[in-house]
């Protein structure tokens, strides 16, 4: 591995498959450290309060001392496993997207679902992902409650495994309308973001089963994989939220439209993700009223 160029023409699907064991092994081992930190940080309703929590792009956008573990776990178990690769982390402790040796690049959320975590909700995850040449090529979503963990490579399909339960394919579910769909969704942290979601979101309830508000991306994009959601879609999301779980759907049969990893949250880009005949419908209905492209 040289140089991006010569790594995407030459890449294979070992190259994949490795890349995916080592996401998988990674996110696993970061999903139990923070287990146990969650335990020691936030037992008490007190802990969301504390100097373990601060603000980030808005009051109520929190990043938790775990957080930031989280990805200097990661970060350093990546470094030892595959020096030279380039470094993109949502809490920048060490970003090097730009300098990869190797033309991979890794993508990675410490964790999704922050608010949940904090709160004690049960759907948060550690989301890594793959990349060469700005496209994922093998990625793992760990729930972290649960401790089923996601994966897939490209051209591999996608898989959910847990330990003591065994590996299992992932497969989009096969629900043929709009309004027999379970669709999830997400809000930004922002006010004004928000204002044009809940306007988007008021106009999907009455032509959907129903919406699903997760709170963690990641996970929403693999329980479309897995046939429990039969769509996503969110504006302003950035590249952690959906790099790896994106390949996950694509990989399980979903229709993947997404922005490219260069886009950050502000721009207010598409992520829509859906079983087949629902994607098309949904299309229809997001161009419809203007909303295929960016919201404020
Ligand atoms: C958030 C979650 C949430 C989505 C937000 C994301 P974070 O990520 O994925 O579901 O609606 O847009 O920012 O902040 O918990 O890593
Ligand atoms: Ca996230
Ligand atoms: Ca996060």
């Amino acid at each position: 591995m040289q140089s991006s160029t010569k790594k995407s023409a030459s890449a294979s699907a070992q190259d994949y498959a490795l890349l995916r064991g080592i996401a998988c092994d990674v996110a696993t081992s970061a999903a139990e450290m923070i287990r146990v930190r969650r335990a020691e940080v936030f037992a008490s309703p007190g802990g969301r309060d504390s100097d373990s929590v601060r603000s980030k792009t808005s009051e109520t956008d929190p990043v938790t001392i775990v957080d930031v573990e989280s990805e200097t776990l990661v970060r350093e178990s990546l470094a030892r496993l595959r020096p030279g690769d380039g470094f993109l982390g949502e809490e920048a402790t060490g970003n090097t997207e730009g300098a990869s040796e190797t033309g991979v690049v890794w993508v990675v959320d410490p964790i999704d679902g922050t608010v949940n975590f904090m709160y004690g909700v049960p759907a948060y995850a550690v989301s890594i992902a793959a990349q060469i040449d700005g496209k994922t090529v093998a990625g793992a979503v760990v729930d972290v409650p649960q401790g089923w963990v996601y994966s897939a490579a490209l051209g591999a399909g996608a898989t959910v495994s847990r330990e003591g339960f065994g590996t299992r394919a992932l497969h989009v579910s096969e629900t043929e309308s709009l309004g027999m769909a379970l669709v999830s969704t997400g809000f930004g942290y922002k006010a004004e973001r928000r204002i044009a979601q809940a306007r988007l979101a008021g106009t999907l309830l009455p032509v959907v089963r129903d919406l699903r508000r997760i709170g963690a991306a990641a996970l929403d994009l693999c329980l479309v994989a897995a046939g429990s959601l039969d769509a996503h879609v969110e504006h302003g999301l950035n590249p952690w939220d959906f790099a790896a779980g994106s390949l996950i759907a694509q990989e399980a049969g979903a229709l993947v439209r997404i922005p490219p990893t260069s886009a950050r949250s502000h721009e207010g880009e598409l992520v829509l993700i859906a079983t087949p005949k629902v994607y098309h419908e949904l299309a229809g209905v997001l161009e419809e009223i203007g909303a295929l492209g960016p919201i404020e």
